[in-house]
């Protein structure tokens, strides 16, 4: 049977949105590309514009945008250019959400309560997303309210090789700050060669962000405790974990985290803490002036993952965090 050819290339794109251009340029730096021109602005009554400089057709276009504060705004410029490429005919579109915004939202607690992180992934697969990118979601079954591939990358490797250089022999535990994080705080206990704490917290379900603490289960007395979750936004969960640990007989109390939300009060709370080490990547552009904060690069890991996808090449070893592909077999 006669067929046509073309001689046109899969040719790879990358643009940014306008909230984390530090971070877009640092991936376009680490795959060897620059950022596609775009012209994005906002009307006087707040609506954005988009417009591509250059013809995207046929492009396998990656979209990043960081979903910090003004959240809304970042999200909607974002599903903007999404758009803009679907119908200036790129061939794929992949969505770059280095944090899921709204990841917290995955479930109803109580009657009349959205899902909104069922709602961000319907709003990104309407606009035309044919693949999502984010780094440690909330929950991983959050992959599976995207209707398409779903790329969830891990940060553990590059925070536990960073606290692995700053121990020096002495006894950790890796402290899980509520029931919610232990998952991942087994693999940090993996990574570590430590023993597991859990810290038992409930939230106050009418007072947004506020958090009370109850007991530490697990070995801290006299340990070097090692508080990990997923974000850090307000501070409350991870300066009260602290302040038990370390009533509790702890010896320092070291803090990662992937997403640094810090919303105020965080930067305040963190430094009047005893945590001697706050740790976290730059998913999220960092503002804060707080001295004990180490932000480490994620955007090696966001280009190895966009480079693999482009070339059809293996992404499973990015999804597995332990030396030993625990999370391969779970
Ligand atoms: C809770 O489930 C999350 O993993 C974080 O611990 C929490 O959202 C952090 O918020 P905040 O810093 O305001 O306590």
């Amino acid at each position: 049977m006669a067929t046509l050819k073309t001689k046109a290339r899969k040719h790879l794109m990358l643009f940014s949105g306008r909230s984390h251009p530090a971070l877009a340029e640092a991936v376009a730096k680490e795959l060897g590309v620059s950022l596609a021109p775009t012209s994005a602005y906002d009307f006087a009554n707040g609506e954005i514009f988009v417009r591509y400089d250059e013809s995207v057709r046929g492009a396998d276009a990656f979209v990043i945008q960081a979903h910090t504060a003004p959240i809304n705004q970042w999200i909607m410029e974002q599903l903007i250019m999404v758009d803009a490429l679907k119908r200036a005919s790129a061939k794929r579109i992949t969505v770059v959400m280095p944090f899921y915004g709204y990841a917290r939202q995955d479930k109803k607690h109580r009657g009349r309560e959205p899902i909104s992180a069922r709602l961000m992934a319907d709003l990104f697969k309407c606009a035309g997303a044919d693949r999502l990118i984010a780094v440690d979601l909330h929950t991983s079954q959050i992959q599976g309210f995207f209707d398409g591939p779903v790329d969830h990358l891990f940060a553990l490797p590059i925070l536990a090789d960073y606290v692995q250089s700053k121990l020096d022999g002495q006894p950790v535990t890796v402290v899980s700050p509520d029931a919610g994080r232990v998952r991942v705080a087994e693999r940090w206990t993996d990574v570590l060669g430590a023993p597991l704490a859990i810290i038992h917290k409930r939230r106050d379900p009418d007072v947004p962000n506020e958090v009370r603490v109850f007991e530490v289960v697990g070995e801290v007395r006299d340990r070097v405790c090692i508080v990990v979750d997923d974000m850090i936004d307000t501070g409350g969960t991870i300066a009260k974990a602290a302040e038990t640990l370390l009533e509790q007989g702890a010896r320092d109390v070291i803090v990662a985290a992937t997403h640094g939300i810090l919303s105020d009060p965080a930067t305040e709370r963190l430094a009047a803490s005893q945590i001697s080490e706050v740790i976290v990547t730059d998913t999220l552009p960092i503002t804060s002036t707080l001295e004990t904060l180490t932000v480490l690069p994620i955007a090696p890991l966001l280009a190895t993952a966009i480079h693999e996808v482009f070339v059809d090449g293996s992404v499973t070893r990015l999804f597995d965090p332990t030396p030993d592909g625990e999370e391969a077999r779970a």
